[in-house]
């Protein structure tokens, strides 16, 4: 079965007597270990169909099974228990806690799975050497560049050992050799086995992925494999 069944997604913004319709009866399935680029212009979708795929939305219609479960029926205690324990998601612009440490920032969703601090601590010790910070473990965000703060994001992300990795253009706000650094972390996740779609607006990055799917008013308008 695919990790990510999507049938009819849709959802509505209502702003004031207008109904805009952001995505627009989406079908789509996604295979374990897949690598998906969402594409399209701006206010095409993507970072809505991103937000629903990664439990931090609800459609306004349409069905939604991730990993074999139904999340559109849950309520939001168990849909956020859900999310913490299968997805991790990577934003633009880094979402980290700016008063915690880069190492407590990655412990953060392994505190809310209920792994005692200093099993936590040293687990994101282990992340953060493995995306190549291991020297910048006691750092805050602040002390920090834009493209290790986007590693600490990715450590976070990978934190409880989701099988989906969602990313929302994580390399929209870095340099291009940082950019490039971020990627091949997210190749390697690919290559080991990782679930992972992103949006973004690189072609480099869109040439990463196994899969290209590109949105247009709210419909899938292509789907490339390859
Ligand atoms: N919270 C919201 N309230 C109202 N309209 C919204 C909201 N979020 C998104 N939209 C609208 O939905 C459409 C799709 O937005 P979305 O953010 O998914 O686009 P996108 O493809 O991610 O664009 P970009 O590349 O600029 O990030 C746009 O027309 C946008 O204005
Ligand atoms: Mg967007």
């Amino acid at each position: 079965m695919p990790l990510i069944v999507v049938r009819q997604l849709t959802r509505e913004y209502r702003m004031g007597a207008q109904v805009l319709r952001a995505l627009d009866q989406v079908d789509l399935d996604v295979e374990q270990g897949e690598f998906v680029a969402l594409l399209g212009s701006s206010g095409s979708g993507k970072s809505t169909l991103l937000t629903l795929l990664g439990l931090l939305d609800r459609p306004t219609a349409g069905t939604y099974h991730l990993a074999g479960l139904e999340v559109a029926g849950l309520d939001d205690l168990t849909l956020a228990h859900h999310r913490n324990q299968t997805i991790g998601f990577v934003f633009q612009s880094f979402n980290l806690l700016n008063g915690l440490r880069a190492d407590e920032n990655v412990a953060l969703p392994l505190r809310y799975a209920g792994v005692p601090r200093p099993e936590r601590l040293e687990r994101a010790r282990e992340l953060l050497r493995r995306v190549g910070l291991g020297d910048r473990v006691g750092h805050l965000p602040t002390e920090l560049s834009g493209g290790q703060c986007q590693r600490v994001a990715l450590a976070r992300a990978l934190a409880v050992d989701p099988p989906l990795l969602c990313a929302d253009e994580p390399t929209g706000n870095l340099d291009s050799r940082s950019g490039a650094e971020i990627l091949d972390l997210f190749r390697e996740l690919h290559a080991a086995g990782r679930t992972i779609v992103m949006v973004t607006h690189d072609a480099s990055v869109a040439a990463a992925a196994s899969r290209r799917v590109r949105l247009r008013d709210g419909r899938i308008a292509e789907d490339l494999p390859g």
